[in-house]
């Protein structure tokens, strides 16, 4: 899978892009993340990506033109499944939604900033605009390496051991049950007997309805959907 990510503060991505499962996915050629700088397409001696928005609101709206300019150049050397916009105001994401990211070919995410972008882009570029929760951040940086982040990481391979990202949280709308290591006992706090009886269709069923039990207390509406 190829990763494009557009963005006017690369420096905010490479670090969360180039550690750990994500590193290793790249390093083993399951995934590609290429991080294009915005700067790098204006034609402006300041290299300006941002303008005074039309109707005199405050803040500073993200310019056309240096957006155009790499998406266009990037289509013009391959498919991409999905252009995507990190915003607010997208759709709010979730496992689902990174499960189907993670089968796709290439795709593009442009990281939002100031007061948003040029209307138009939205409308005549961009494919999917995804929120990582109601709230507010400085930039759409975070949010893509989040986004990346939960999609390299179940790409197939990406993980050792490929059941390990199939029962992760959410990925049959339950959460996960409690994990435990050595000791089995610390501090007089014991580790459930079962976990440790051998017995693994015990274990099976115990971490079954662990999973369940928690699901209702902490999350019910995800037994609801
Ligand atoms: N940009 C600013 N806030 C955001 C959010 N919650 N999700 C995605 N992009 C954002």
């Amino acid at each position: 899978m190829r990763i494009d990510i557009l963005t006017v503060l690369p420096e905010l991505l490479t670090s969360p892009l180039g550690e750990s499962i994500v590193k290793r996915a790249q390093n083993a050629g399951h995934a590609e993340i290429h991080i294009h700088n915005l700067r790098d397409y204006t034609d402006d001696r300041r290299r300006t990506t941002d303008d005074y928005p039309f109707g005199g609101e405050a803040g500073m709206v993200m310019k056309i033109e240096p957006v155009y300019r790499v998406i266009e150049k990037l289509k013009s050397e391959r498919h991409y499944d999905e252009i995507i916009y990190t915003s607010p105001d997208g759709i709010t994401y979730n496992q689902h939604e990174a499960n189907r990211l993670s089968t796709l070919e290439n795709i593009i995410i442009l990281c939002g900033h100031y007061k948003g972008i040029d209307y138009r882009i939205r409308e005549h570029l961009i494919t999917r605009e995804i929120s990582i929760g109601d709230y507010v951040l400085t930039g759409g940086e975070l949010a893509a390496a989040v986004i990346v982040d939960s999609v390299v990481r179940i790409i197939p391979g990406a993980i050792g051991d490929e059941e390990s990202a199939l029962t992760d949280c959410f990925q049959d709308n339950l959460l996960a049950p409690p994990v435990y290591t050595r000791p089995a006992e610390f501090n007089g706090w014991r580790v459930p007997d079962v976990l440790l009886s051998g017995n693994f269709a015990e274990i099976e069923k115990w971490k079954e309805s662990q999973a369940y039990e928690r699901t209702k207390a902490l999350r019910p509406d995800l037994l609801e959907e």
